[in-house]
């Protein structure tokens, strides 16, 4: 997902600027979001058009291929500087960028009341007609007393402050979703808002206060939890084992084992190969990882679907066969709901497997043969992206 963030001032040195580009570093595991000046675009005038001019068409370029903008506006005299108002004027006169696309708006300002006035105005300009944008409603993110919010190196110093623009982002990344989902053509359902596919929920097993981005989430989470490892007994049901023990017992599967629990966070797999040599390459870096980072956006759709199913019952594996691993494997991706002894659904367990050579084994064992043009390696319908867990199937 690519969002851009448009600087409201045009000012030299500007603390909405600042802000754009703090959110841009703060969250860029999160999203890539692009920060864009307004600097040299020319003050509208409907007799002398100017949409053509290098300024307003990348602006209008940079839009049109974003997923989403943020506009992150001061307060001038209680409403939008006129450079803002200027802006949005040339993108409503021949050309229309911000025509349905989902826009979040922040604000930063020197009152206390940081911008308030003129993100309302922003709200009813954006909502004019020729502009016709779609504004998360709710969520203002309003940053008064800005000449006090940050410090040297440009981050804003409150805590409270931070986690609340991370809530209002998450928020705006699914509104994204959803506003995609009503913009998509009649007849193509999108179902990718069906599930929170950024993990921004919560469950009883989350473990909070660790960025699941981080590349040594596990370790993190580790310390945080007081989690046992090595020769520690786990008392299980039914058996006892070490940690070790349970390690070498899931690595000596028979298939590429991943948990990815209900919140869909990717939280383990039996990590026994590098990712170069599965079927489906995980990297361990990734393990912590909402579900949505490990995937290619074009595959939402798809994973929410399979999710879906397992979720609501509908179905309690769903299997999926992968023919681009060519004539020598036949490779089956298997998608299995993990519940409780109630039935309530905790996660998935997808397991990958090569099942050729028990196929083989079998039909050696029982002297029969398979008849038929066996399995398709080169028109094979199925995706070669994997569903649900990891990241993308190896090409052979
Ligand atoms: C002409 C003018 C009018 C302003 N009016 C307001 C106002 O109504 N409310 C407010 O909070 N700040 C007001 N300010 C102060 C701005 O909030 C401050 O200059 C802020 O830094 C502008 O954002 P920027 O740094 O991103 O350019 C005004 C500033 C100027 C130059």
């Amino acid at each position: 997902m690519k969002i851009v963030g448009i600087v409201g001032s045009n000012a030299d040195f500007s603390y909405n600027r600042l802000l754009l580009e703090y959110i841009a570093k703060k969250f860029k595991k999160l999203v890539e979001i692009e920060v864009l000046d307004i600097k040299d675009v020319p003050l509208f005038n409907q007799s002398n058009d100017q949409t053509n001019s290098e300024p307003i068409q990348y602006l209008n370029k940079k839009i049109l291929g974003a997923d989403g903008v943020i506009i992150a506006t001061p307060e001038y005299n209680h409403t939008i500087p006129s450079a803002l108002q200027s802006v949005i004027e040339w993108l409503s006169f021949k050309i229309h960028p911000l025509d349905g696309k989902p826009v979040m708006i922040v604000g930063a300002s020197y009152d206390v009341q940081g911008s308030s006035r003129s993100q309302l105005h922003l709200r009813q300009i954006l909502d004019a007609p020729g502009v016709n944008a779609v504004v998360m409603p709710g969520n203002e993110f309003l940053l008064g007393e800005v000449h006090k919010a940050f410090d040297e190196e440009g981050n804003l110093k409150d805590g409270q402050t931070v986690q609340f623009l991370e809530v209002c982002l998450k928020k705006f990344i699914r509104f994204i979703n959803v506003v995609n989902v009503l913009n998509a053509p009649e007849g193509m359902k999108d179902l990718s808002s069906t599930e929170d596919l950024h993990a921004t929920g919560k469950i009883d097993t989350t473990i909070e206060g660790v960025d699941m981005l981080a590349d040594d989430w596990v370790e993190q989470a580790a310390e945080k939890t007081g989690a046992v490892e090595g020769k520690t007994y786990v008392k299980l049901d039914r058996g006892i084992l070490t940690v070790d023990q349970l390690n070498y017992f899931l690595n000596s599967m028979p298939a590429e084992l991943t948990y990815a629990d209900s919140n869909n966070q990717f939280l383990y797999y039996n990590h026994k190969y590098d990712a170069e040599e599965m079927l489906a390459s995980r990297r361990p870096e990734q393990v912590g990882s909402p579900l949505a980072n490990c995937h290619p956006e074009r595959v939402y759709s798809g994973v929410a679907w399979v999710i879906q199913q397992l979720r609501t019952g509908k179905q309690e594996v769903v299997r999926t066969h992968v023919p681009t691993h060519g004539p020598d494997k036949f490779v089956v991706h298997s998608y299995q709901a993990i519940r409780d002894k109630e039935g309530n659904y905790l996660g998935i367990n997808e397991y990958v497997q090569d099942i050729k050579p028990i196929i083989d084994w079998y039909l050696e064992q029982t002297g029969q043969q398979l008849v038929g043009g066996g399995v398709d390696a080169v028109s094979g319908a199925t995706s070669k992206v994997d569903t649900v867990s990891g990241a993308t199937v190896k090409d052979n």
